[in-house]
């Protein structure tokens, strides 16, 4: 269980990290927060292309900061998009945490802006993972 505190800063993260994001195709806004087992947290936004399929998602921005900084220990994950609510991150970013933790859980606001949390592996019971034989 993440403590409300947590959860608060987390949000509050996220709301800051919201004002960096570079979305000028699509108006849509994402800013992510990312707790680690140690206390530490990875902020991260959306950041658009002109060529639309290089777009990351404030997730994943979120979490190659942590991952290439020696984090691969995750508690939480916080979503907001500006003017938005019921946003949970989008099936790409779900795989990519998915390779990291199970444990991990999402928080992000319903559509009346209550703060929901959800285990990653609920969200996304069934990632990909490559067989070695
Ligand atoms: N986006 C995210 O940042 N996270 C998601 O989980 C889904 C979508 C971004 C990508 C794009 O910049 C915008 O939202 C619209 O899809």
């Amino acid at each position: 269980m993440i403590k409300k505190r947590e959860v608060r800063k987390l949000f509050q993260a996220a709301k800051e990290a919201v004002e960096f994001a570079y979305a000028p195709y699509s108006k849509f806004k994402v800013g992510a927060a990312l707790l680690t087992r140690e206390g530490r947290i990875y902020t991260g936004c959306n950041v658009e292309n002109a060529s639309y399929g290089l777009t990351l998602c404030a997730e994943r921005v979120a979490l190659v900061k942590a991952v290439s900084e020696g984090e691969k220990d995750f508690l939480a994950l916080a979503v907001i998009a500006v003017g938005k609510k019921g946003i949970t991150p989008c099936g790409a970013c779900l795989q990519a945490f998915s390779e990291f933790t199970k444990e991990m859980v999402v928080l992000y606001l319903d559509k009346e802006g209550k703060t929901k949390s959800e285990k990653l592996k609920k969200l996304f019971p069934h990632p990909f993972r490559a067989v070695l034989v």
